[in-house]
């Protein structure tokens, strides 16, 4: 019995306890919890249970999902101290967040580590969506790359994206890059590329594609996809993006359960050699 469950078992009713969620986010100081309709009028006790888990100061509720292209997180501080800026600490990495500004999910922490390890040294790296560097802070930390370049559009996830590159002393390493990845992300360069817009990311294959050396690369591709249709579809997508191009699938897994009947998968795809080779001609450009 996890938890939340065990600690409310006295105090909720038999109908109370089946809507209770099975856990909780435990960022940094502050736990963030869904709360269905029929349990918010018990959201009191539900956050001095949570604010007696060690590390937790503040208990926040989540009021919905992420909004929005910049991927804002919708909570609302319900018990204890107000402040939502905190550190979290994973897999000896530091990262700064504001919970009620930035997203972090802690369901991607395996794939988070098992990238890193996949990352031979002096590789380049591009991290398309970079968020607060959730990737390329444990591939600067952990894999000895040449350049990881994180390309992110949101100037509040941005501010943090730098200040964990600072607090993890990586900055020799990782090239910081304001704004919109179809415009800023740097051509022709890396071996490997990290992609994850759920919704959206198969509109930005094409990208991920001329972001890759002319001599090709691996691509770590990040989709939502109805179960029944994982791997078949994103693999689809990749092929056709990459028709031309020879593609080897290296691996297909699941991250995480994203919603009922839907995953949040990840293929790495092995790119070859681009046909054309107009691509030598793309310049790296980015802002720090
Ligand atoms: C789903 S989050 C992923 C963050 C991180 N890579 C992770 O795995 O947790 C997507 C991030 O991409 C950013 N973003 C959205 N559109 C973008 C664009 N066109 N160019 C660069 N970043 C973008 C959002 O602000 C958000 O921080």
């Amino acid at each position: 019995m996890g938890y939340l469950r065990a600690a409310m078992r006295d105090l909720l009713t038999r109908e109370e306890l089946e809507l209770l969620p099975a856990g909780f986010d435990h960022i940094g100081h502050v736990a963030v919890v869904a709360l269905p309709r029929g349990l918010l009028q018990r959201a009191g006790e539900v956050a001095r249970a949570l604010l007696r888990v060690k590390g937790v100061r503040t208990v926040a509720l989540r009021t919905g999902g992420v909004a929005g292209r910049l991927r804002e997180p919708r909570v609302e501080v319900i018990a204890g101290d107000p402040v939502t800026e905190t550190v979290h600490r994973e897999n000896t990495c530091l990262f700064k967040l504001d919970v009620a500004r930035v997203m972090f999910s802690l369901g991607n922490v395996f794939e988070r580590a098992r990238v890193a390890r996949l990352v031979r040294p002096g590789e380049v790296v591009v991290d398309v969506f970079a968020g607060i560097g959730q990737f390329s802070i444990p591939i600067a930390k952990h894999a000895r790359p040449g350049e990881v370049y994180a390309i992110e559009l949101n100037p509040v996830a941005y501010r943090y994206l730098r200040e964990n590159v600072r607090l993890n002393r990586v900055g020799h390493v990782v090239r910081p890059v304001l704004g919109d990845c179809a415009r800023v992300a740097p051509r022709g360069v890396a071996d490997r590329v990290v992609i994850g817009m759920l919704h959206v990311t198969h509109e930005y294959l094409p990208l991920a594609l001329r972001v890759l050396k002319p001599g090709g690369g691996v691509i770590h591709y990040h989709e939502s996809v109805p179960s029944k249709l994982r791997f078949e579809r994103p693999v689809k997508r990749i092929l056709e993006a990459a028709s031309g191009r020879g593609v080897e699938i290296l691996g297909e897994r699941v991250v995480k359960r994203y919603a009922p009947g839907v995953d949040h998968i990840v293929i790495d795809a092995k790119i070859g050699p681009a046909e054309h080779e107009s691509q030598k001609n793309f310049t790296v450009t980015y802002v720090t």
